[in-house]
């Protein structure tokens, strides 16, 4: 069967290697490709509609498509619509395409499952306003937490996102007091920048996690760990687990994800 994943760039994406370790759990053979597209809506389309004439199996998409994957689509899971924004593409029986997202599904499934951090009753803030932030509250708000807040450097992107999702929305100059878990979604670790933030909200803070990776702690770590986050994590779990429910969506098989993690990281380092 065959996969790909559209994005431009492309050449760095890790999802051919964490698929092939999925598909050596299930002793299956896979082929998975990286399709590299202009970034047109055009061109995304006439490349997915190409793929999935040539009996591709299941797509991801990642940047700068997620939102051109969600408007070709016929259908969508809630979680995509919540998002609005489709990482993952699988074919139908009648030739259409359902969208999916199972970005926050790769953030929850880190959290509680690799780092053994439950998020029911907790107080959480989240970091950023873009589509990285958007695409993960739904699967968070899911798990129940006590407090939700969404905070970002430009506070109406942030208010837009707290109507929807009936949440809080805070400016950063605003925030204080405790969040057992503080998520960056911000674009900044990127370019090694941080948030500005007040650095007491990482005190008493359980888990600052960064939803970036790098083979280094990154910035947002690096600034969390010293103004008193308990425990911090990069975003390195989160891809795998992303990767993870896509291969569950096309092919009804959960893959471990532990050892995956563990092979990429050896990786970069
Ligand atoms: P993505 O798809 O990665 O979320 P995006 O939609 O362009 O990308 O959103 C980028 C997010 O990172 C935004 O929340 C942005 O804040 P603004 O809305 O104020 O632009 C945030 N961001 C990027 N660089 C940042 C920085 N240096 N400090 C704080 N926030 C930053």
């Amino acid at each position: 069967m065959n996969y790909t994943v559209f994005g431009n760039p492309i050449a760095h994406s890790k999802s051919p290697k964490i698929h092939q370790l999925f598909a050596a759990q299930e002793h299956a053979t896979i082929e998975y490709t990286r399709t590299l597209v202009d970034d047109n809506p055009q061109a995304f389309q006439a490349a997915v509609q190409q793929f999935f004439a040539q009996n591709g199996g299941g797509a991801n998409v990642t940047l700068p498509f997620k939102q051109h994957a969600y408007a070709l689509a016929q259908h969508h899971s809630p979680r995509a619509q919540a998002a609005g924004a489709v990482n993952t593409l699988i074919s139908q029986a009648d030739g259409t395409l359902l969208g999916d997202n199972t970005d926050g599904l790769g953030l929850v499934q880190d959290l509680t499952q690799n780092l053994q951090f439950s998020l029911k009753d907790k107080r959480i803030l989240l970091l950023g306003a873009g589509g990285a932030a958007r695409g993960v509250i739904l699967p968070l708000l899911e798990c129940q937490p006590a407090q939700f807040i969404i905070a970002n450097r430009s506070p109406e992107k942030a208010q837009a996102l707290a109507a929807q999702f009936h949440i809080q929305a805070q400016t950063f100059a605003e925030l204080s007091g405790c969040f057992d878990l503080i998520i960056n979604a911000t674009s900044g670790s990127v370019s090694g920048s941080v948030p500005e933030v007040p650095p007491q909200i990482f005190s008493g803070c359980q888990l600052a996690y960064d939803m970036f990776y790098s083979a280094q702690p990154t910035a947002f770590m690096q600034f969390a760990a010293p103004n008193g986050a308990a425990h911090t994590s990069d975003g390195l779990g989160m891809l795998v687990g992303q990767a993870a429910a896509s291969y569950q969506l096309w092919r009804n098989f959960a893959p471990q994800t532990a050892p995956v993690i563990a092979a990429l990281r050896k990786e970069l380092h």
